[in-house]
């Protein structure tokens, strides 16, 4: 899982930074299978945001539209790569599985280990779990969270100067709480 997603990350960086032809070793079928789990995972993950916000857990609804932002980030690169290789980037909606927060939040670290070690997703991982470890602590306010609109990189409280894992600059974080 941890290798087919490298492989999935680096073909998405060569089709994304490459303006001749597509790479023979494409892989398009990849593509639209990252394109669905990131689709369906973004709205998931808001509800899961609609449900925290009904149970009162404000920090973590924060954090839950934040991931939302960076998984619909995730979707529009793929999306792109999808029509460089002549695909349509289409994904079969599935029905999300909503609980309380407390298993939302558990549910989405799951799926987060799944995904692999990508850099990206262990940084929301770290931060569902920081969720899930304070989620009475972050229950009354609130959080500011910032998703770098290139790689769908998530940061608590600030913009990083530069984003450490792609190196966009602080203008393309856009705050989320
Ligand atoms: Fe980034």
């Amino acid at each position: 899982m941890f290798r087919k997603s490298v492989i999935l990350m680096a073909l998405c960086v060569a089709v994304l930074s490459s303006t001749a032809a597509a790479a023979p070793s494409a892989n398009l079928n990849d593509l639209l299978a990252a394109y669905k789990g990131e689709k369906n995972a973004q709205v998931r993950y808001v509800l899961f945001a609609q449900q925290a916000d009904k149970e009162g857990y404000k920090g973590a609804a924060s954090l839950f539209r934040a991931i939302a932002r960076a998984e619909q980030v995730h979707y529009e690169n793929n999306a792109i790569s999808i029509k460089k290789l002549g695909g349509a980037a289409n994904a079969k909606m599935e029905t999300p599985v909503v609980k309380s927060t407390k298993e939302n939040l558990e549910a989405a670290l799951k799926d987060k280990s799944q995904k692999g070690e990508g850099k990206v997703e262990a940084i929301h991982a770290k931060l569902l779990k920081k969720a899930l470890d304070n989620l009475e602590a972050w229950k009354a306010q609130k959080k500011d969270f910032f998703v770098c609109l290139v790689c769908g990189n998530v940061t608590e409280d600030k913009a990083p100067a530069i984003c450490p894992i792609c190196g966009a600059p602080k203008e393309k974080f856009t705050a989320v709480n």
